[in-house]
């Protein structure tokens, strides 16, 4: 693995999960893997978990760390080619990238979508511009389409909590009173058609996510219907896709309560967070026993260790 930007540069899965509840067994095992290296990490958007998580993991590995804010701090960037700079853009991406390399020896970065131009989100403009001009290798901390460590750490906390081989696992749209990007939903269904999991998807009719991406998972409008013998119930917002960036539902009888969690099979809570409450989840599925949302957060720092490790062991 050089570039870490989509769950499609995920290698050897179980290997990856191995590897990640082995330093979750001991965190500061590998503490001299990256000794005298750095990483960078560049925000175009704001974080709690990735940006503390991130900066967690790589300390358990030996790593120095470079925070920087780059909409609030930064030169605003140009990322055409040829443009002429006489607008409001003062750096342009081929520089900037090749200089951060020179100060880092992983690029990661946050760069959420637009959710006004499909076409450019789906480029991925920023993330790819970086893994065109950078020297070193790139990682996303969520992208305008993938939000992969994310994924990395929610297959981590369902193969932890698991009770049986192959656990159905249901995601479902729920309410928000924000458009909302597809990143953690994209790249949580690829990682479940990667895994050996029973996999629905509900959402209500025209919530449908990228076709490209859900063509192989089961998708079914009752909301009900999905949760019957559920063992985890991964809930999320997002906004509409084909009416692109729009919120076209607030339907609050798609909120996740503790009825509809008792038509499933004592299932699991699970979230990525930040979480509206008694919007996306009520208070008392929150709080409740068999919310795993906090241990899932977590895994965020393991799951982030473990991709550190396999990017420093290749490209040391
Ligand atoms: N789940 C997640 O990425 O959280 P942050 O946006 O706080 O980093």
């Amino acid at each position: 693995m050089k570039h870490f930007t989509s769950v499609n540069d995920i290698q050897d899965l179980n290997e990856l999960l191995l590897l990640a509840k082995q330093i979750k067994s001991a965190p500061y095992e590998n503490k001299t893997l990256g000794e005298n290296k750095t990483i960078g990490l560049l925000f175009f958007n704001p974080s709690l978990r990735t940006r503390l998580s991130t900066q967690k993991a790589a300390t358990n590995l030996g790593m120095n760390t470079i925070v920087m804010n780059l909409n609030n701090d930064g030169w605003n960037l140009e990322f055409e080619d040829g443009a002429i700079m006489n607008g409001n853009k003062a750096e342009h991406i081929k520089e900037a990238a090749q200089v951060v390399s020179q100060y880092c020896d992983i690029i990661a970065i946050r760069s959420f979508p637009t959710l006004t131009d499909k076409v450019q989100d789906e480029e991925e403009q920023v993330i790819n511009s970086f893994k065109k001009y950078a020297s070193v290798p790139v990682i996303s901390l969520e992208g305008a389409t993938e939000h992969p460590l994310q994924a990395v750490a929610d297959i981590l906390t369902i193969s932890e909590f698991k009770t049986k081989k192959r656990p159905k696992v249901v995601l479902t749209w729920a309410p928000h009173p924000k458009a909302l990007p597809h990143a953690v939903p994209n790249s949580f269904v690829k990682m479940m058609q990667l895994s050996d999991v029973d996999f629905v998807i509900t959402h209500p009719k025209g919530y449908e996510l990228n076709p490209e991406i859900t063509n192989k998972s089961k998708i079914i409008h009752d909301q009900e219907e999905a949760f019957k013998d559920a063992d985890f119930i991964y809930a999320k917002n997002w906004s509409n896709y084909n009416d692109y960036g729009q919120i076209t539902s607030q339907d609050t009888s798609w909120t996740v309560t503790s009825e509809k969690m008792q038509l499933t099979n004592n299932a699991k809570f699970m979230h990525c967070l930040p979480v509206r409450r008694n919007q996306i989840v009520t208070d008392a599925v929150l709080d409740g026993e068999n919310s795993i949302v906090i241990d899932q957060a977590n895994n965020r720092t393991f799951a982030t260790q473990a991709i550190l490790t396999q990017i420093l062991e290749n490209h040391g």
